[in-house]
C-alpha cells in the first residue's frame, strides 16, 4: 500500500510504487527527464527515431517534419506504410498469431476470443469486399456500428485498403449522421441491424435509412448491414447488402494497400464552439506513432497484459486506445458492447474480475455514477470483487475531482495502482498531457507533465508563458506527429480555430484553461474557455444545441450554457424564448419535454438539455448580444451579484432565476 505524502502546496502526492517502478517501460523521472531532454535537444530527430522503433515502414522516410506550409504540418511525409498491416500482420510476423488480440463480452455476458490471426482474417474479407463494392484508396467510408469486434474489423479493413473511415457513434440521430455522411461525401456506409446496449435493442439500420432520406447523401452508393440481432430490416434494393454474404464471398488474404505516411487514416467528427460539427482529419504515420508510443508508455504496457479501455469506438478514445494502440503493440484487450449499469452498477468489477484486467481505463463520469451506486448497494460495491490482477488505472475525458480519484484508487486500485489522467482531444489524436505510471508521482486532479516530447504551456493572451501557480490558456508550442492535419474540407476553419492570430498563427490553441503547480509544475485543466460543453465527457458544441432548439416551431431564441454537475460534470441548460407567450407550471413542463426530445431527435439523446427555462426574453446588451456570462450564473442558481447596469432587460434575470 502506497500511502499519500503531505507536500507544500498540494494536500496530497502518491509516490510511485517501488514495484512498479521497476518494472515499467519509464521508470523514473529521471528517465523522462531524458526523454524531455532528448526532445529539446533534436526534435525532429527524437520523434524520426521512436518513428523507426515504434512503426514499421514499408518505405522509411527521410525526412521528419516539414513546415514548409505551416499549420498545415506534414510528419514522414514520404515514408510509406499500412496502419492496418502494422496493428495485425506484423505481429502475426512476430509470432503473436495465436495470442487473443481481443476479448469481446457481449451485451448478454456471451465472451468471445479472436486471436491475431483470426483479426487479420477478418479484417481481409471486408477489405476484399469493400473492394469489391468499388471503394478506392482515399474514398470515405462512414461506420454507424455497436461497439464491436465488427467495429474494429471494419476500421481495419478501411485502414487495409487506404479508405478513409469515419465512425459515427450509434447515439447520434438521423439529421447528425446525414450531416456527416454529406460533409464527408461517403461513398459507403456500414452499419448493423441494431445495436444492444443494457437489455434493450435499438435501431441503427433504420436510422441510416432515415438519413438517406434527409437529401444530400447522394454519394452513398452502398449500405452494408451487419445483422448483429437478426431484427427484420428492410433492405433497399440494389444499395443495401448484408455483410456476412458480402464477406463470405471473399478470400482471407488481403495484400495491405501501402500509403504515404500523410494519408487521411480517419475522419471523426466534433464539436466546436461555432457552426456545425468538424471533420477532424487525422494521418495515417504520425497519428499511429503515437497511439502505439502512448499505448506502452502512459498504460506501460506489457506482453501478458490484458488493457480495457471501456470507450465506444465513436469517439477518439475509442480509436487511439481500442482500434490502434493496443493492437499496434501486440496488446491484448478487452473490446465491450454494453453499459455499466447492465445487468447491475458491478458489470464493470465483474468483468475486471472474470477477464483479469491488468489496466483499466475509463471515463470519471462512469466513476462517479458506479461510486454512487456502490454507495447505495451493497451489492455492487467493487470490495464483493477480486480486482487483484489490476496494475494500473486511467482516466480520460474531462477532469476528476479528488474525491472520485481517491475512491478509485482505493476501492479499484486497491491502494496499490497509479491512476494516469490523460488530458488530451479529439484533435491531438493521443495523449498530450499525463503521467508516466513510473515516473510521476500523482496528484489527485492533475494530469501532471506533458507526454515526452509535446511541448505544453500555459500562456497569457499574448502568448507569453505566465508563471506557475498562475492560470491562462493551455497551448503547444510545437507540431506534434499525431496532431489534427486539418478539418475535412475547411482549411479556413482550421487555422482559426487552432492556430489563431492571437498568437501569431505560432501555437496550438487547445480551448481549454490550465494551471501549473507552483512547486511542481504539474499541470491541472481548469476547462474550456470557449463555448463548448462537455457532459459525462462528451463534447457538445452550445450553438449547436441552440440551433436545434430554434428548428422547434414553437422556439423564437434560445441560449445555452453549462452548469456544474456532480454526476456528468457538467450539464446542459437551456433558456429559451417562444413565439408564443411564456408557459408556466404543467404547460411550461410539457413543452420542456417537448423541445428535449426535439433536441434528441435533431442531435441525439447526449445533447438533451438538463434544464429548460422558459422567459420572456433573454438578458441582452442594448447591442442586442446575449449576456451567457449572466446566464451561467442564474443556471447555477447563485444570484447575479455583476454590475448589469449594460443590460437592456435587467429585470429578465429574476423571471429566470425563478422559471425553474
Ligand atoms: C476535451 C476534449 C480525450 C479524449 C476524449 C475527449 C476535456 C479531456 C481531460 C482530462 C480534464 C479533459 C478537455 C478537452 N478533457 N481529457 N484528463 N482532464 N479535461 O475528447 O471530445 O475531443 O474532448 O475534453 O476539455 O479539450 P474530446
Amino acid at each position: 500500500m502506497t500511502g499519500p505524502t503531505e507536500n507544500t502546496t498540494q494536500s496530497k502526492q502518491y509516490p510511485v510504487p517501488d514495484a512498479f517502478a521497476r518494472t515499467a517501460h519509464v521508470g523514473s523521472r529521471a528517465a523522462y527527464d531524458k526523454l524531455c531532454a532528448d526532445a529539446q535537444n533534436d526534435y525532429e530527430g527524437y520523434w524520426a527515431s521512436l518513428a523507426r522503433q515504434f512503426v514499421s515502414w514499408h518505405k522509411p522516410f527521410t525526412k521528419s517534419l516539414d513546415e514548409s506550409n505551416a499549420p498545415f504540418f506534414k510528419w514522414f511525409e514520404d515514408g510509406e506504410l499500412n496502419a492496418s498491416y502494422n496493428c495485425l500482420d506484423r505481429n502475426i510476423d512476430a509470432g503473436l498469431g495465436d495470442k487473443t488480440a481481443i476479448i469481446f463480452e457481449a451485451d448478454d455476458g456471451q465472451v468471445t476470443h479472436y486471436s491475431y490471426k483470426a483479426l487479420l482474417a477478418r479484417v481481409s474479407k471486408l477489405a476484399n469486399a469493400l473492394k469489391a463494392q468499388g471503394v478506392k484508396k482515399g474514398d470515405r467510408v462512414v461506420l454507424y456500428l455497436p461497439m464491436s469486434v465488427e467495429g474494429v474489423v471494419a476500421m481495419q479493413a478501411c485502414a487495409r485498403i487506404g479508405a478513409t473511415h469515419s465512425v459515427v457513434f450509434g447515439g447520434f440521430s438521423a439529421q447528425s449522421l446525414r450531416d456527416r455522411i454529406e460533409d464527408a461525401g461517403a461513398v459507403l456506409v456500414i452499419t448493423a441491424d441494431e445495436q444492444l446496449r443494457g437489455g434493450k435493442a435499438l435501431p441503427l439500420k433504420a436510422i441510416v435509412d432515415e438519413a438517406l432520406t434527409l437529401g444530400g447523401c447522394d454519394s452513398v452508393r452502398q449500405v452494408i448491414v451487419w445483422q448483429r440481432t437478426g431484427g427484420n430490416v428492410p433492405m433497399v434494393a440494389g444499395r443495401d447488402v448484408y455483410l456476412d454474404e458480402v464477406m463470405a464471398a471473399q478470400s482471407d488474404v488481403c495484400p495491405p494497400e501501402w500509403v504515404s505516411a500523410e494519408h487521411p487514416l480517419f475522419l471523426l467528427y466534433t464539436s466546436g464552439s461555432t457552426g456545425k460539427p468538424k471533420g477532424v482529419q487525422h494521418s495515417t504515420g504520425g497519428y499511429l506513432l503515437h497511439a502505439a508510443v502512448t499505448t506502452k508508455w502512459t498504460f506501460d504496457l506489457k506482453p501478458d497484459d490484458v488493457f480495457w479501455c471501456t470507450a465506444d469506438i465513436g469517439w477518439v478514445t475509442g480509436h487511439t486506445y481500442v482500434a490502434y494502440g493496443p493492437l499496434a503493440v501486440g496488446g491484448t484487450q478487452v473490446v465491450f458492447e454494453g453499459v455499466p449499469t447492465y445487468p447491475d452498477a458491478a458489470r464493470f468489477w465483474r468483468m475486471i474480475q472474470a477477464h483479469k484486467v491488468s489496466i483499466f481505463y475509463t471515463a470519471p463520469t462512469a466513476i462517479r455514477a458506479l461510486i454512487k451506486a456502490a454507495e447505495s448497494n451493497e451489492a455492487v460495491h467493487p470490495r464483493n470483487f477480486d480486482l487483484s490482477s489490476l496494475r494500473l488505472l486511467g482516466t480520460v475525458g474531462e477532469p476528476i475531482n479528488p474525491a472520485a480519484w481517491e475512491w478509485y484508487h482505493r476501492e479499484i486500485g486497491g491502494g496499490r495502482c497509479p491512476i494516469v489522467d490523460t488530458f488530451w482531444q479529439t484533435e491531438t489524436g493521443g495523449h498530450m498531457i499525463t503521467p508516466l505510471p513510473g515516473a510521476h508521482a500523482l496528484t489527485p486532479g492533475s494530469c501532471t507533465l506533458p507526454f515526452p516530447g509535446i511541448d505544453a504551456a500555459v500562456v497569457d493572451e499574448t502568448g507569453k508563458e505566465v508563471p506557475w501557480g498562475q492560470g491562462g490558456v493551455l497551448v503547444v508550442r510545437k507540431p506534434w506527429p499525431s496532431m489534427i492535419r486539418n478539418i475535412w474540407g475547411d482549411s479556413e476553419r482550421f487555422k482559426k480555430s487552432y492556430y489563431p492570430a492571437d498568437f501569431n498563427g505560432k501555437y496550438y490553441l487547445a480551448g481549454d484553461g490550465a494551471i501549473r503547480d507552483e512547486h511542481t509544475g504539474y499541470f491541472t485543466i481548469t476547462g474550456r474557455i470557449d463555448d463548448v460543453l462537455n457532459v459525462s465527457g462528451h463534447r457538445m458544441g452550445t450553438m449547436e444545441i441552440e440551433s436545434a432548439l430554434v428548428s422547434h416551431p414553437l422556439v423564437a431564441e434560445a441560449a445555452v450554457v453549462g452548469r456544474p454537475d456532480d454526476l456528468t460534470g457538467e450539464a446542459i441548460c437551456a433558456f429559451v424564448v417562444l413565439k408564443r407567450p411564456r408557459p408556466t407550471g404543467e404547460e411550461a413542463k410539457q413543452l420542456a419535454n417537448e423541445l428535449r426530445n426535439h433536441v434528441g431527435h435533431e442531435i441525439g439523446p447526449i445533447a438533451k438539455p438538463k434544464d429548460i427555462r422558459f422567459g420572456d426574453n433573454l438578458p441582452k446588451t442594448r447591442s442586442g448580444k446575449i449576456m451567457r456570462r449572466l446566464l451561467r450564473v442564474v443556471a447555477k442558481g447563485e444570484t447575479v451579484t455583476q454590475d448589469t447596469s449594460t443590460l437592456e432587460n435587467p429585470a429578465i434575470l429574476d423571471q429566470l432565476a425563478q422559471s425553474n
